[in-house]
């Protein structure tokens, strides 16, 4: 129906976790239209559909955002995660961490920048805030789109620290937020199960703090 192939729903569900470390290869723009127009099949109060995606592909603009993302990580990654990266990085905690610390010292040769903007509510109460309730159902249905497609993404927000300075460059205007910078490109890396409790463990039965240890009976 959509003229693409066939991937399964629940193989896309269980393996689309943060890729960060992506090949420098070029990615089709009818490619990135297609994992955009995905995203849009996202819900949104009132169906306003408040979204806009800016495509970056442009190197000086990915070393403009890249130098201040990796400025962002150096303040946010704490002496004890540093130690954690240095004496555990075989811990599930530790390969998060230095995921995280490779995107950030590498995130200027990812072939695409995608960034997830939200209008700002313009009504008393609101006023200002992004509509940020729209934007994830999108965002992650932009991400298993692309998994689809072969193509890994992760799911960042560190750039918003330099927020000001990124909007400017690519001229975001005051009414949006540019909330989620998605880097995406073919991986480097192998797709797995996400690290997750399991789901009985973050169940609740009727009543907060009602729990079932197997549901089988
Ligand atoms: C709102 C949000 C913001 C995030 N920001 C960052 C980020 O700035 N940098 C980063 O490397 N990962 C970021 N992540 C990814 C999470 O660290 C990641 O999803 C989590 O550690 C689980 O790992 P997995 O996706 O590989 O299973 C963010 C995720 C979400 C949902």
């Amino acid at each position: 129906m959509h003229g693409h192939h066939d991937f399964d729903l629940y193989e896309a569900i269980y393996t689309t976790r943060s890729m960060r470390r992506l090949k420098p290869d070029p990615v089709d723009p009818a490619l990135i239209v297609k994992v955009i127009e995905a995203a849009t099949m996202g819900p949104s109060g009132h169906n306003r559909q408040p979204w806009i995606f800016v495509v970056v592909t442009e190197q000086n603009s990915k070393n403009f955002v890249a130098e201040r993302y990796r400025k962002a990580w150096e303040t946010i990654f704490t002496p004890t995660e540093r130690e954690v990266v240095a004496n555990d990085p075989q811990s599930q905690r530790g390969r998060n961490l230095r995921s995280a610390k490779y995107l950030a010292e590498h995130i200027a040769d990812v072939p695409v920048m995608i960034f997830a903007c939200v209008k700002r509510y313009t009504d008393r109460a609101r006023a200002g805030q992004p509509m940020v309730g729209a934007i994830y159902p999108a965002i992650q249905n932009l991400c298993l789109a692309a998994r689809g497609y072969g193509l890994g993404t992760s799911i960042t927000g560190m750039h918003t620290m330099y927020g000001k300075e990124i909007d400017a460059m690519l001229g975001v205007p005051p009414e949006y937020a540019n909330l989620i910078l998605i880097p995406m490109g073919y991986p480097k890396g192998r797709w797995a199960r996400p690290d997750r409790k399991p789901a009985l463990a973050v169940t609740f039965w009727e009543k907060w703090g009602v729990q079932r240890n197997s549901v089988a009976d």
